[in-house]
């Protein structure tokens, strides 16, 4: 309960800055779009590939029988980074960590290897014919954002500029593919339901969140046409151990967060089964992405830093079961809601415990808010600066989209 409690304070800080960094990039992407116009060279020759992983291809990944979640992290710079960062013209200065001075570059070659099969390599041609004429979309919080922008970039290299644009509205982010009628897109509800910090405006984290439970379907109106609907939340969920709500015609009250997460995601769940039609819509639930904000839950020797010094990731006895802060019981409740759908099934997509061991992947010092990078009196003060929430790109989200791509492609 102490150790709890420490987490909660040790999360507080660093989240005053998080929406921030969100809402900063939201605006500078609009930038970033005006600035950068130069051609795009094409990347389509595929990079030579080894005999080791010609052979661990399969042409159909047993995903009913595969839990492709449990594993180990394998370094092959042959098959990662699945796109480099300076040729994904859509992927932003917030988290293009080479770009803003990360002089290591390891994190970006790491393959994930389930323990019981192999998964095939990511082939951005087969994904898109599976999207063709679809919307996905991806729900949530800025982390979903960030995974957002991944599956961008790992599917944009195989279109040639002019049939791709991208769009900003209030609450969304529209990719579109012309010769494939295809979107990919991001809607904004770190909360899921509706609160305060939905508006463009208010998503800095400078106010306590305010939520309302039993309120989606405004969202969710945003949310009916798509093919596929992968939805997240849970790092507003960690600031405290109490979350405000707003009842109805009453003043604002406070509720713990498990009651509170769990309300939500009912509404959630049992909006999706009055309004999505299970024969054309597939539902996604991705699981909480670990933040690293204390060394010493990994290293024996680790002192007092949080994630700024890390190029590697957790790899000593993969089964052990790390304890990073993660909250373990939010977790649960996301995992047992989301078997309780009657009509609609949820895929629960368990990336925590595979991210957990990624302490090297986070945006650290390296992410740029506005366009500006950490000055140096910043970064001697990694507590409050370094952002260990968000992820590298390219880098750990790329693998949580090559996970989804196969349930997309195999539809299992
Ligand atoms: C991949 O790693 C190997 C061994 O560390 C190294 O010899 C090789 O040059 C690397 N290749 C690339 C493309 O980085
Ligand atoms: C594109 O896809 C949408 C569904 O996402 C569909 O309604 C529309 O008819 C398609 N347009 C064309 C030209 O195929
Ligand atoms: C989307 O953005 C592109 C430029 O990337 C622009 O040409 C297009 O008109 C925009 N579409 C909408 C619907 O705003
Ligand atoms: C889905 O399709 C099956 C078979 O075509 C049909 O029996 C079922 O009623 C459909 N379900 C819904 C919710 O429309
Ligand atoms: C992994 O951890 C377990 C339990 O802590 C221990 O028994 C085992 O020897 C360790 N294995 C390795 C390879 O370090
Ligand atoms: C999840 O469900 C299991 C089995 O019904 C139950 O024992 C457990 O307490 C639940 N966990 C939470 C956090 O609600």
């Amino acid at each position: 309960m102490k150790q709890s409690w420490l987490y909660c304070i040790l999360l507080f800080l660093p989240l005053l800055l998080l929406g921030r960094y969100l809402y900063n990039e939201n605006q500078r992407i609009r930038q970033f779009q005006e600035i950068k116009t130069h051609t795009l060279q094409e990347h389509n020759n595929p990079p030579q590939e080894s005999k080791e992983v010609k052979d661990k291809e399969i042409d159909h990944v047993p995903l009913e029988v595969c839990d492709v979640f449990t594993g180990k992290w394998v370094l092959d710079n042959v098959t990662h980074p699945l796109y480099k960062e300076d040729e994904c013209e859509f992927l932003s200065e917030w988290v293009s960590c080479t770009g803003n001075g990360r002089p290591d570059s390891k994190y970006q070659k790491w393959r994930w290897q389930p323990r019981d099969c192999s998964l095939p390599r990511f082939d951005a041609k087969l994904l898109l014919e599976k999207l063709r004429g679809k919307k996905l979309i991806f729900v949530g919080d800025s982390i979903h954002y960030n995974q957002w922008q991944s599956m961008v970039c790992m599917v944009q290299s195989i279109i040639p500029s002019g049939q791709k644009t991208l769009n900003h509205t209030a609450q969304m982010s529209i990719f579109n593919i012309k010769d494939y009628n295809t979107t990919i897109a991001f809607y904004w509800a770190p909360l899921l339901v509706e609160s305060n910090a939905d508006p463009p405006d208010k998503r800095d984290g400078k106010t306590d969140p305010i939520i309302i439970p039993q309120s989606i379907s405004k969202h969710g109106e945003s949310w009916k046409d798509a093919d596929y609907l992968l939805f997240n939340t849970y790092i507003w969920w960690t600031r405290s151990s109490k979350i405000k709500v707003l009842q109805e015609s009453k003043d604002s009250d406070e509720i713990g967060i498990y009651i509170g997460y769990e309300q939500v995601l009912r509404t959630w769940a049992n909006w999706l089964d009055q309004n999505i039609d299970p024969n054309r819509t597939s539902i996604f639930f991705s699981s909480m992405s670990p933040t690293h904000i204390r060394s010493s839950d990994w290293d024996v020797n680790g002192g007092s830093s949080k994630c700024e010094k890390e190029t590697e990731p957790i790899l000593e006895n993969t089964s052990r079961r790390l304890e990073v802060g993660t909250n373990r019981r939010l977790y649960e409740i996301a995992v047992n809601v989301t078997k309780l759908t009657m009509k609609v099934p949820i895929r629960f997509l368990d990336v925590t415990t595979m991210s957990e061991y990624r302490k090297d992947g986070h945006t650290s010092f390296y992410g740029s808010r506005s366009g500006k990078l950490l000055t140096p009196e910043q970064r001697s003060d990694p507590r409050t600066f370094a952002d260990c929430y968000h992820w590298c790109l390219p880098g750990l989200p790329d693998t949580w989209n090559e996970l989804l791509s196969l349930y997309i492609i195999y539809r299992a």
